[in-house]
């Protein structure tokens, strides 16, 4: 599904970032650029797949994101998917939230975001194609108790997607942007959680269990690919009815 397609993700050393480089370059991806700020997880992430270039970067650093999409220009001469997936939880009740880390999480989630948008979205206008999909959270549509700044960013996310679905389209380009918004999804970022919240949140889960970055990344190569061409600006909550 995503032959002759040159894809970038971030955060793709583990958890739902992985899982999609792996779904990306499974289906003759022509190169899929897997970012991640650890060095250690990426190094050993994807041995042996000669369709997938692992880039250690910080995806805060706008100088290095700039450089490596010119790169991949001059390269490819194009990004056809972007996956904004890279993001951080500093999870606390508002009056014991420092201002640290309300500035760090603005910084990922946000600001990184925008960063890789900024960098690609140029290129995709001018080869008149392209799909973004940037990971929200059903936190960004609900909130959650203690995740004041994480609630902010992934709620951030969605408002920028809706912008950039009309901003990126208003001269006709087939340029989308679109959001996944998991529910609680088994990953590293989740595998500390207390099982009493674990269980709690299953409970409160209509399906009954938590997701597995397979399911998020069945949403995210729908809305990547050219099988979601006509839709734009939208949120895909994928979160077993947690969410209704
Ligand atoms: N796991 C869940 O339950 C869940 C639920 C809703 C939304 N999400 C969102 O899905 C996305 C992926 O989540 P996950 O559970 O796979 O997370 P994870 O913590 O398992 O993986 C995130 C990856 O992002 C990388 N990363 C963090 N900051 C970075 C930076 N500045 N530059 C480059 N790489 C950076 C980390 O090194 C890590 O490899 C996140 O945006 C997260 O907010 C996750």
């Amino acid at each position: 599904m995503f032959n002759n397609k040159i894809c970038v993700v971030t955060g793709a050393a583990q958890g739902i970032g992985r899982t999609v480089v792996e779904r990306f370059a499974s289906q003759s991806a022509t190169m899929v650029y897997a970012l991640d700020m650890n060095a250690e997880v990426l190094s050993k992430a994807f041995m042996g797949k000669d369709n997938v270039k692992p880039i250690v970067i910080n995806i805060c650093d706008r100088e290095a994101i700039l450089s490596l999409i010119n790169q991949i220009k001059s390269d490819y001469g194009r990004v056809d998917v972007l996956v904004n997936n890279a993001g951080i939880t500093r999870d606390a009740l508002i009056d014991k939230m420092t201002e640290q880390d309300w500035d760090l999480v603005i910084d990922v989630n946000l600001k990184g975001v925008f960063n890789l948008t900024q960098a690609v979205a140029p290129l995709m206008i001018e080869n008149n194609a392209g799909s973004i999909v940037t990971m929200s959270s059903v936190v960004g549509t609900d909130g959650n108790i203690g995740q004041t700044n994480y609630a902010a960013t992934k709620g951030g996310v969605i408002a920028m997607t809706k912008s950039w679905a009309k901003e990126f389209a208003r001269k006709g380009a087939q340029v989308r942007a679109n959001c996944v918004a998991p529910g609680f999804i088994e990953t590293p970022m989740t595998a500390d959680l207390p099982e009493k919240v674990l269980d709690m949140m299953k409970g409160k889960t209509p399906l009954g269990r938590m997701g597995t970055p397979d399911d998020i990344a069945n949403g995210v190569e729908f809305l990547a690919s050219d099988k979601s061409s006509f839709i734009t600006g939208q949120v895909l909550k994928i979160d077993g009815g947690l969410v209704l």
